[in-house]
């Protein structure tokens, strides 16, 4: 929820979902006619079995793939069909994601990951940094704001990425 855009009360909406990966002449459908509905501000889980399309549906649904049918719908606007442009902004404006492993950047400090996504959307850094400071304060960290990834804990590098996000 960036960008100043409240994001709660819409809705996800996922109908008719198909995604198939096709290797050496072998189809796998990873999703077949996935068809449900996410609230703004609600927690959800995905829970299934190793291979059962967690992952595949995860990645539609943060616009980081396309579904081969079916229609992904945020907010009312479909975001199964935008082109790579489009899906780039729709990640930057629209979601935030707390990856297992950070990908925190690691030549730079704590404010630094936390900005850089308003920053590469043209925010200001004079507007930019202080916010940063402000949603890693969130987190708990206000006192490691300067620290690189590789100078703060497992739990702390975390926080950095739940700030970013
Ligand atoms: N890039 C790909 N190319 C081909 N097949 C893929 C690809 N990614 C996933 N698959 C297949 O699609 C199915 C769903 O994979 P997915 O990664 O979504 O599972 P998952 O539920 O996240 O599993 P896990 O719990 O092990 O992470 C699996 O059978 C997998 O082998
Ligand atoms: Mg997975």
């Amino acid at each position: 929820m960036t960008n100043g855009t409240d994001t709660r009360g819409s809705v996800m909406e996922l109908t008719d979902v198909v995604r198939e990966y096709h290797v050496g002449g072998q189809a796998v459908r990873a999703l077949d006619g996935i068809s449900l509905a996410l609230t703004g501000g609600e927690f959800a889980s995905v829970v299934g079995p190793s291979g059962a399309g967690k992952s595949t549906l995860l990645h539609l649904l943060g616009a980081l793939d396309s579904p081969d049918s079916g229609s992904i719908r945020f907010g009312g606007n479909e975001i199964g069909t935008l082109g790579d442009e489009q899906q780039s902004e729709f990640r930057r404006h629209q979601v935030g994601f707390i990856f297992q492993f950070f990908n925190l950047l690691p030549t730079m400090s704590a404010w630094e990951n936390v900005a850089i996504p308003k920053l590469l959307d043209g925010v200001r850094m004079s507007k930019a940094k202080p916010e940063a400071l402000a949603l890693l304060d969130m987190v708990g960290l206000g006192n490691r704001t300067d620290h690189r990834p590789a100078e703060l804990s497992g739990g702390q590098m975390q926080r950095v990425a739940v700030a970013r996000a």
